[in-house]
């Protein structure tokens, strides 16, 4: 399970483990020694779907990274940081040879800290995520696609639609602590969104909301783990079609 260490006695294993690696630990940029946390990919259990990092992938990300947990010490963090992906996704075509072209539904972590987790979620074409909570803040940067987001509210009549935010590579959005969202790729192929969160994103209860009754629930691993399943699936059958 999860299991903190301090910056002096990083783990090896839990560093590969995270990054889904099998790389001597001198090639593993600087910031991955100071700032990952041990963690099992048990522990990474919200139901996505997680895609192994690749070594080069870290190595091109590595400035970004450092740049963020840099921000991160800022007093404004969340504002520090949307400033440092605001000019990381003003080069989509940059960001995008970094990260990888997306080929799955998944989620690449760079970084996952108790201060603040950093990956890249790639959306299959017109996958949809129910509404969801993180209880942290999070900003999001996208470098290829389209990403809308419906911002809900809680009301005496339960969640309501509140706001609309359609982005489009190169844009940038911030959400505060309190927000719940869902998203939809609106687009007939991929849409990659960096996505980074003030605090341990895998290690945090959350809600998520049913899509057709609002009904709030606990997080569900499982029911996460099948969007994405079923996701990858129906891409599948398009390329076979
Ligand atoms: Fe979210």
């Amino acid at each position: 399970m999860f299991k903190s260490k301090s910056d002096s006695e990083i783990s090896r294993r839990g560093m590969i483990k995270t990054l889904g690696l099998g790389l001597a630990f001198t090639t593993l940029p600087s910031y991955a020694s100071s700032a990952m946390t041990e963690v099992s990919m048990d522990a990474l259990d919200h139901g996505e779907r997680i895609i192994p990092v690749e070594e080069n992938e870290l190595i091109e990300m590595q400035k970004f990274i450092e740049d963020c947990i840099a921000a991160n010490k800022d007093s404004d963090p969340q504002e520090a940081v949307k400033e440092v992906l605001a000019k990381g996704v003003s080069n989509p075509t940059a960001m995008l040879k970094a990260i990888g072209e997306p080929t799955e539904a998944g989620l690449k972590v760079f970084l996952r800290s108790k201060e603040l987790t950093i990956f890249a979620a790639s959306w299959t074409p017109q996958m949809n995520l129910m509404p969801h909570n993180h209880h942290m803040w999070a900003n999001i940067g996208i470098y290829t696609g389209r990403e809308d987001n419906i911002i809900w509210r809680r009301s005496e009549k339960g969640l309501e639609a509140d706001d609309v935010r359609c982005l489009f590579a190169g844009d940038v959005a911030t959400l505060n602590t309190k927000a719940i969202h869902s998203v939809t790729n609106p687009l007939n192929r991929f849409t990659g969104g960096l996505h980074i969160y003030g605090g341990d994103f895998f290690a945090t209860e959350r809600s998520q909301w049913d899509p057709e009754t609002l009904n709030e629930e606990p997080s569900n691993g499982e029911v996460i783990r099948n969007i994405f399943n079923k996701a990858n699936e129906q891409m599948r059958r398009m390329k076979n079609d």
